[in-house]
């Protein structure tokens, strides 16, 4: 049969969420946004025109061909929007915040820092920190009759940032030190959201202050970042000195390929900071909801045991063993299905584009909603449901745009993310190597959509000593 001629595309209308309507939800959109944008993909289609707070007006996809047309193939006319690169005013021009040429400079001078090798030159210092940090718990179940009860999220937020700071800066902070910085972090990050979420906010927050504030708790983590890089030139001066095989030497070490110079001391802050901050969070929610979903899924962490005893025997696992134990990321490939760290992400058009028929004119903002792509009916068969053989060797398809995307897509994809899989399978692993998890508390406790999906109440889980 001869092809019958293509239609010629007329631009389509995009459903259209009334403005009353998206100003009626702004602040159940501020406390979670989740279940209203939910709601609006549910009532009007994958990709819908709305407006954030009733102000900003945005378009929220969860079409994976345009999430993919928009990261990936036309990612040259999407840069991040302003909110995105709103997070620099309080953690520096980094990889994560900066844009354009400089960006692609930056990356192209760190990629290499992350390649496999490196990041298995940093396993033994993540199993020295899990075991730091696996220790007490350990010693006070055996005083306690052999089981503690731990808050979750508390343990896996000081566990992965005491991996990202020691990854970053070796051992060279002090305990005070690390809380400290560990409290600046979490507040600029707490307030950028809600400049971000409460736009209608912003004079009061001026003229209240609370930015100068928040610029000063920035200037005092930059501070306190200078004086390790400033220690570690120093050492550098002494004869015989071994630099540790950590990021901080990597980002010291690395040279542009047309200069031949170094980062300048402002660079390196910079991107350590936004190393410490992308590194962390992420990777702490995304072990947070994997030790929800495994206390209520016994059976699957029987099959993983089953491999373990396999594979380890009783012993620690090492970076080879991984490959041998699939199961423990598929386990962390269907959490952050569910309960993507990333879950939304922001993109605005330079110039005048469209996606099949879509007219996407020059400033609109693109919310590439991975939660929603996570979850959608078209994509995942009872997408609610915890089935982490849904990423087994025989199960993957092929799909015409990815529908899964927790580390995002095209060349502003996660330069962490072998790091963070590593990180994550190491903590699974080394938990369950050393207890039984068995849940405390019943019901679930909710969704905390910051920059990262963040569980919204703590929960505990009880550890028994094996
Ligand atoms: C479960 C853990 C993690 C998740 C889900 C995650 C997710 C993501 C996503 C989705 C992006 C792209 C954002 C966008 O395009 O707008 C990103 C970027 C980034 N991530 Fe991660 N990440 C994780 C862990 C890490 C770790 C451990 C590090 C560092 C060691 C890291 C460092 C970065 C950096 C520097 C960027 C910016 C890259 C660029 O724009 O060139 N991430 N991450």
């Amino acid at each position: 049969m001869a092809d019958l001629p293509l239609p010629v595309s007329r631009p389509i209308a995009l459903p259209q969420v009334p403005r009353w309507v998206s100003f009626r939800h702004s602040v159940a959109l501020a406390a979670n946004p989740i279940p209203v944008l939910d709601g609006y993909l549910s009532t009007y289609g994958d990709t819908v025109a709305t407006y954030l707070g009733g102000i900003q007006p945005t378009l929220l996809t969860r079409d994976p061909g345009l999430i993919q047309h928009v990261l990936q193939k036309n990612h040259r006319n999407y840069p991040k929007s302003a909110l995105s690169r709103g997070l620099g005013r309080f953690l520096g021009q980094g990889l994560l915040t900066s844009e354009g040429s400089y960006w692609l400079q930056q990356r192209r001078l760190i990629q290499p820092g992350f390649h496999r090798q490196r990041i298995a030159g940093l396993t033994e210092l993540m199993l020295g920190v899990i075991d730091e940090s696996l220790a007490p718990l350990q010693a006070q179940a055996a005083r306690q009759g052999g089981a503690v009860e731990a808050d979750v999220p508390e343990l896996m937020t000081a566990l992965t940032f005491r991996i990202m700071a020691r990854s970053v800066f070796s051992t060279s902070m002090s305990e005070a030190e690390l809380q400290r910085l560990a409290a600046l972090l979490t507040a600029l990050q707490a307030f950028y959201v809600r400049t971000v979420r409460q736009p209608y906010l912003k004079l009061w927050l001026n003229a209240s202050g609370q930015y100068r504030r928040h610029d000063a708790l920035s200037a005092e983590m930059r501070e306190l970042l200078r004086g390790y890089v400033r220690q570690r030139r120093q050492a550098a001066r002494r004869p015989g000195y071994a630099p540790p095989n950590d990021l901080l030497q990597m980002l010291l070490d690395a040279r542009y390929e047309d200069t031949g110079e170094p980062m300048s001391e402002e660079q390196v802050l910079d991107e350590a900071a936004i190393l410490l901050v992308a590194g962390h969070e992420t990777s702490a929610n995304a072990l947070s909801w994997l030790w929800l979903l495994l206390a209520r899924h016994p059976q699957e962490v029987a099959r993983l045991r089953a491999d373990m005893q396999a594979v380890l025997g009783g012993r620690a696992p090492q970076l080879a063993d991984l490959a041998q134990l699939p199961y423990a990321l598929q386990l962390i490939q269907e959490t952050m299905r569910l309960y993507p760290p990333a879950w939304i992400m922001d993109r605005v058009a330079l110039a005048n584009d469209e996606y099949q028929g879509v007219p996407l004119p020059k400033g609109t903002l693109v919310s590439a909603y991975i939660y929603g792509l996570h979850h959608s009916p078209r994509l995942w068969s009872e997408p609610e449901a915890f089935r982490p053989e849904r990423f087994g060797k025989d199960q993957l398809r092929e799909q015409a745009a990815p529908a899964y995307l927790p580390f995002g897509a095209g060349p502003r994809l996660c330069i962490g993310n072998q790091f963070a899989l590593t990180e994550m399978q190491l903590v699974l692993l080394e938990v369950l190597r050393r207890f039984e998890v068995e849940p405390v508390d019943t019901g679930h406790p909710g969704l905390q959509p910051l920059i990262t999906l963040r569980p919204r109440t703590s929960f505990r889980l009880r550890l028994r000593l094996r």
